[in-house]
């Protein structure tokens, strides 16, 4: 089996082609990924002479280029994306162009050659949750608030349409907030933890309660391994931890593990237009594929601080680049 992933130089796509290559011995990976400030080729370093892997520069927006290796693939793993949400109110451009038009690109190849199109998706399409709402499945309606998340609608309803129109084998899922290695440093819990192992301040935006539902990075990808091989095409599949917690709560949670003063959380402006909860029922992969979450949270994140511990090489080197500019910005926004 040859798997085109796109965006796998990135957190989660580098996290699943490290899972495939181990897992299938058989299996070959083509990675496509126009490595924006947030992919990073050392995340396959280890894979860089393996005759079962091959890495191709470029965006999934060339369609000479995609339209190559479509045709070499069985199968396609979508995960390329702008993804971070402050960008996106930020600068909506990249959003627009890499997650509409560049699904749509891969889409029509995939099209021209009848190729198995897996989308990755996110729960941020549905909306915002109240305290009392029962958690998103497969049913609830869209309602993107942020413009990554409309661009993820956007994107997962073109994926939609090429099932109904053209009978294209697709099938899509809807995760929750990840987490784990090579995670980049600019969200919630990387951020935190390179800013506690520097002494640095975390900032928290607003009052801190906003909700999420944290999923280790590695039970996504056995979700992901599950729905490419056993899943129904057509279908969605929604993806969650099965662990919501307020963000001061993760924040306290990674002061006490690394040992850290309370001292350290600074709140700071909210996000616009900040979703107040997520939170995903699962219900119907584990139902449908056995799939269900196996790391728990309090787990994930210490394997997750020992990787940042172990590995500070990888993000000392981000935050000393692009990334301060970036982080200066936001922070001081945020004051
Ligand atoms: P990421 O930002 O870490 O990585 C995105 C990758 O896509 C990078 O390697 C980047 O270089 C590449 N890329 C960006 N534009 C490209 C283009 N035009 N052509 C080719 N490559 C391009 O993102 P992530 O956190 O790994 O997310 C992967 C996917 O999962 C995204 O589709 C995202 O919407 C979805 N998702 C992420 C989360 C999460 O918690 N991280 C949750 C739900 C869904
Ligand atoms: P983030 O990791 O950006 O993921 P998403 O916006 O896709 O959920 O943010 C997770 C939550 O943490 C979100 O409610 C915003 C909040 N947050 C902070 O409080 N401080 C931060 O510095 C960041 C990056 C996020």
């Amino acid at each position: 089996m040859k798997i085109l992933v796109t965006g796998g130089a990135g957190f989660i796509g580098s996290n699943f082609i490290h899972y495939i290559l181990r897992i299938y011995p058989e299996y070959h990976v083509i990675n496509l990924d126009a490595v924006t400030y947030a992919g990073n080729l050392e995340n396959l370093k280890e894979w860089k002479d393996d005759a079962r892997y091959s890495f191709v520069k470029g965006s999934i927006t060339d369609k000479d280029l995609v339209d190559g290796l479509v045709a070499e693939a069985d199968i396609i793993v979508h995960f390329a994306a702008e993804s971070h949400v402050d960008r996106s109110i930020l600068n909506p451009d990249a959003f627009i162009v890499t997650n509409i038009c560049g699904t749509y690109t891969l889409l029509e190849a995939a099209r021209k050659y009848n190729r198995r199109f897996h989308h990755i998706s996110t729960d941020e399409v549905f909306g915002a949750l109240g305290p009392n709402d029962r958690p998103f499945d497969e049913n609830t309606a869209y309602d993107p608030r942020s413009p990554y998340s409309a661009s993820k609608a956007s994107s997962d309803h073109l994926a939609r349409a090429y099932f109904h129109t053209y009978g294209l084998p697709i099938t899509i899922s809807n995760c929750s907030n990840n987490y784990g290695p090579y995670h980049f440093p600019e969200k919630l819990i990387p951020l935190a933890i390179t800013n506690l192992l520097e002494n640095k301040k975390v900032p928290v935006y607003g009052d801190g309660l906003q909700v999420r539902d944290w999923l280790y990075v590695e039970d996504h990808c056995k979700a992901i391994d599950l729905i490419m091989h056993k899943g129904k095409t057509g279908e969605t599949y929604c993806v969650g931890g099965g662990s919501e917690q307020p963000n001061i709560w993760i924040v306290k949670k990674l002061l006490a593990l690394l040992g850290k003063d309370e001292n350290l959380i600074e709140y700071v402006k909210d996000r616009a237009g900040h979703d107040r909860r997520y939170a995903i029922d699962f219900s119907k992969i584990k139902k449908e594929l056995g799939w269900e979450p196996q790391v728990n949270l309090e787990e994930g994140l210490k394997n997750t601080i020992e990787w940042y511990k172990n590995n500070q090489d990888w993000w000392r080197k981000i935050k000393s680049g692009e990334y301060k500019d970036y982080y200066a910005k936001q922070y001081n926004d945020g004051k």
